[in-house]
């Protein structure tokens, strides 16, 4: 079976780091970003976090059903996704660059530089109940099977 780019990044369940569009301009550089082509979901919700003191971290958590797609519009910053087995560590510093997290896995956001903007994409609406904040209850849900 042939899967689109989509299908296959949401059926693999795999962080991606995707290229977005990027118009060169001598009056200042543009990008974009659309739903289902882009970012392989339907956006249900957007936001941002600004204003954080150099060097801090925020985030600790998995979300159950929330999928997220994260850019450095301004700065950078470094997500830590951890799929209860590995960490991986994805450096974002350029805002044509957007980082694609599945649910289910637990991620960080740490090492922000002054004055950079996170900007987050999430296929689901705000749910407190989907957030999982202890990670020792996300390796049992992993282990077994519940996310
Ligand atoms: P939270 O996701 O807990 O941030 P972090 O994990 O980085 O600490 O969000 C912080 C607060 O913002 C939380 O109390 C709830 C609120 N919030 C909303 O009301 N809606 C949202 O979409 C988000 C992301 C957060």
């Amino acid at each position: 079976m042939c899967l689109d780019i989509n299908s296959l990044l949401r059926n693999q369940m795999k962080p991606a780091v995707i290229e977005l569009p990027k118009f060169t301009d001598p009056r200042g550089n543009l990008s974009f970003v659309e739903q289902l082509n882009h970012i392989p979901f339907e956006i249900k919700r957007t936001y941002w976090i600004y204003d954080v003191p150099g060097g801090e971290a925020r985030g600790g958590h998995a979300f159950k059903q929330n999928e997220e797609f994260i850019i450095a519009l301004s700065g950078a910053f470094d997500v830590i996704v951890d799929d209860g087995n590995k960490k991986t560590k994805y450096t974002l510093n350029r805002s044509y660059y957007g980082l694609y997290v599945p649910a289910g896995l637990w991620r960080e956001i740490e090492n922000f530089s002054t004055n950079s903007l996170a900007l987050e994409f999430g296929s689901t609406h705000y749910n407190v109940n989907d957030y999982i904040r202890d990670y020792d209850e996300f390796i049992k849900m992993k282990r077994n099977g519940e996310i």
